[in-house]
């Protein structure tokens, strides 16, 4: 069967081949701390072994509730923010067409987002888009308090009970949210929505694989029991009972530290096809939450090219040398267009004509991994089949895996996110929230 791949043969030029192995201990017991539950947040570690623990009753009662849902519904609005967002926004954009909204005939729901940012214009420019279309809302906050989703839901609510009535409404929404905690949770067993469970042991980050990502996406027409038994592969090839030279999440781990260790203090993610974009984002998140703490942390970057080789790729080949780059690539596209001969070949490229156009985006690819190495930038490529939702499961399962040893690595605690408070801290204090008289009165004299 084909598999994703990992490929840190390019890094050797700036760290050895000796030096990871040297690391092979350290990430062996990093990896022993995150499976025996042993190590700070051990009580967030319920995602480790999720794709293998979902049960054919939890997928099956995901789908049904998907299959109230999507023949009314031509745009899904799915309200979250961070972990609650990213994961599902991450398979969609992988897998739908680029130009889905605009293509005509039968299509699944497009799935569009609120929630994640407090954009006015965005707001308005979204209720008006809805006015003129069926919708249904995801509404998703495990702790069912956070500011911004629960602000877009609000109007949101207002928005679909004003247009389609109560009882409607209330049909066409479904909670994502804790089991008894949250005022979400409380609206949720008041309004009577179908609602969905965020297990207690699994952070938003590492929420993917739970109804956070899998009610939208099912929704939306993605095959999510592809996307599980693509986590669920990558979960046992990154057990602790495979070799460290064979278990990719060890070997990433140990890779990006060593390169840390040696002053690599930023990776870039990078891509060559455009649909990985939110891939990236959610991987930024899920790094830059789960690492950047105690002063301490690669900071996780990204680009799209060839797209950003004429933005950032100045900078990446001949500015400070603290990077190093992960670079996805999908071996096969999806569809093949060749590039034509033309009689006159004004624009010279008569050069490619019978190339499929995949295999100039791929000597693009080698040419700047290349070009990099030789500026100073090592490489490590993972590499997918193709992009469906199988290889889309293994890939993010193997990252989310990967994330909780080098987190360990690193001498954090990955599951927490402390330092997310002190911007609410500020933004209550300036909105006097009721309960932060003492924070409002301190931050007036800073305005
Ligand atoms: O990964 C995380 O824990 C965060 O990004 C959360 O997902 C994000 O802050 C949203 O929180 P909540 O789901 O409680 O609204």
């Amino acid at each position: 069967m084909e598999e994703i791949k990992l490929d840190i043969s390019r890094v050797y030029n700036f760290i050895s081949k000796e030096e990871i192995k040297n690391l092979e201990n350290e990430t062996l017991q990093a990896q022993k701390t995150l499976y025996e539950g042993s190590g700070d947040g051990s009580g967030f570690l319920g995602w480790l072994r999720l794709p293998s623990e979902i049960t054919e009753q939890q997928i099956e009662l995901i789908e049904e509730v998907a299959q109230g849902i999507t023949p009314n519904t031509d745009i899904l609005v799915v309200i979250g923010i961070g972990g609650s967002y990213l994961g599902a926004r991450a398979v969609n954009d992988a897998l739908a067409n680029n130009f889905s909204h605009l293509l005509k005939g039968a299509k699944p729901p497009q799935m569009l987002f609120a929630g994640h940012n407090i954009g006015e214009d965005y707001m308005h420019e979204l209720l008006e888009l809805l006015d003129d279309y069926n919708y249904s809302i995801v509404v998703i906050s495990k702790s069912g308090t956070t500011t911004e989703p629960a602000l877009a839901f609000r109007i949101l609510k207002d928005h679909l009970v004003e247009k389609i009535g109560k009882e409607e409404a209330g049909k066409r929404i479904v909670a994502v949210t804790d089991a008894e905690r949250g005022a979400l949770r409380q609206l949720a067993d008041e309004e009577g929505y179908k609602s969905f469970v965020i297990p207690d042991n699994v952070g938003g980050r590492f929420s993917v694989f739970t109804p956070v990502g899998l009610i939208p996406l099912a929704i939306c027409g993605v095959n999510i029991r592809q996307l599980i038994e693509g986590a669920k592969e990558m979960s046992q090839r990154c057990s602790p009972d495979t070799l460290f030279e064979e278990n990719p999440a060890a070997q990433y781990a140990a890779t990006r530290n060593a390169l840390y260790r040696s002053g690599k203090k930023i990776e870039i993610m990078v891509n060559y096809h455009n649909k990985l974009h939110f891939v990236s984002e959610w991987w930024k998140q899920l790094y830059g939450e789960s690492e950047g703490k105690e002063g301490k942390g690669i900071f996780p970057a990204s680009v799209d090219n060839s797209t950003d080789l004429h933005s950032m790729g100045q900078y990446i080949q001949e500015g400070e040398r603290i990077l190093f780059e992960t670079v996805i690539s999908v071996e096969k596209a999806n569809h093949q267009i060749k590039v034509p001969a033309n009689e006159a070949n004004l624009d010279q490229l008569n050069y490619l004509a019978s190339d499929p156009i995949d295999h100039v985006n791929k000597m693009a690819e080698l040419g700047t991994i290349l070009a990099h190495l030789d500026g100073g930038v090592p490489n490590i490529r993972i590499s997918l089949p193709m992009l469906n939702a199988f290889y889309l499961g293994q890939l993010l399962y193997f990252f989310e895996n990967a994330c909780g040893i080098s987190g360990y690595m690193l001498g954090i605690n990955p599951f927490n996110q402390p330092g997310v408070e002190a911007y609410k801290k500020n933004m209550f204090a300036l909105l006097e929230k009721p309960g932060f008289e003492k924070e409002t009165a301190q931050i007036k004299s800073r305005r």
